[in-house]
């Protein structure tokens, strides 16, 4: 019985407009990738239950940086670093492959899946997704209430100014972050599932709770951390920057 994590950080980051992948782009000295995946293993859940395997998706021509960009970490973990896929939902589908080839990653009965585009999602909040799984919830997801007024439109191609359809009640939204925890058991059947769509940007999930609830299953939402907020644009990246207290 042990945890694992699946860290994607296979995307281009073609938003944040950087010459390298995103995960290998620097924040505070270190690269996004590395401050992720060492979030991730300072989690202490109850009972010293940690991550014990780390996976890793990188852009197929990046394996061996993002490897580097990791070695000191490997007394600390089974790390694996494995080439991504074209979606999101590919690149974890790889990464549970790998997981589940390895003798270390075969014993694991708990996944996360975490984006290395959340770099700064503290160790408090990753050990709160791992209880939740432990304290019964198959599917665990972090969540913030939505501080936005949410209207939904009707979209047309080619035109600016959209009609709006509704105003959509705020107290029951959340904005939903990484890192989410599943039993192993769970996640590769709900990936199994939804293997057809993995390769389609259009259809493939953008979460993996997503293919959680394509199953028909139930998901569970934990107070999600405004540390966890995701890096897409450049904008994003300064705002990460910024000076912040500390994790407890
Ligand atoms: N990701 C991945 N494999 C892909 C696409 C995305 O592993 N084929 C990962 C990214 O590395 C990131 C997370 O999924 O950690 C969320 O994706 P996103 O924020 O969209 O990152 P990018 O796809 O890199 O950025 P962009 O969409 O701007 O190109
Ligand atoms: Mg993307």
């Amino acid at each position: 019985m042990s945890v694992a994590a699946v860290l994607t950080a296979a995307g281009s980051g073609s938003r944040l407009g950087h010459s390298l992948p995103k995960a290998l782009v620097p924040l505070g000295g270190q690269s996004l990738v590395a401050h992720a995946a060492r979030n991730l293993l300072a989690a202490r859940a109850a009972g010293d239950d940690r991550v014990r395997v780390l996976v890793v998706t990188a852009p197929a021509f990046h394996v061996d940086a993002i490897a580097r960009e990791l070695a000191d970490l490997t007394d600390q973990v089974a790390l694996l670093v494995v080439a991504g896929g074209a979606t999101r939902q590919a690149s974890v589908a790889a990464g549970l492959a790998a997981l589940v080839a390895d003798p270390r990653g075969a014993e694991a009965d708990v996944v996360l899946v975490h984006d290395a585009a959340r770099p700064l999602a503290p160790a408090s909040l990753v050990a709160r997704v791992i209880d939740a799984v432990r304290d019964g919830h198959p599917a665990v997801v972090p969540g913030v209430p939505v501080t936005d007024t949410i209207k939904r439109v009707a979209p047309h191609r080619g035109v600016t100014v959209e009609p709006v359809l509704e105003t959509v009640p705020r107290t029951v939204l959340r904005a939903i972050q990484t890192p989410q925890g599943f039993t192993t058991e769970l996640l590769l059947r709900a990936h199994a599932h939804g293997a057809e769509d993995a390769h389609d940007e259009a259809l493939s999930a953008s979460d993996d709770a997503g293919l959680v609830e394509r199953l028909g299953e139930p998901v569970w939402v934990v107070a999600g951390d405004a540390r966890a907020a995701k890096i897409t644009t450049l904008r994003d990246l300064q705002v990460a920057d910024l000076p912040t207290e500390s994790d407890e």
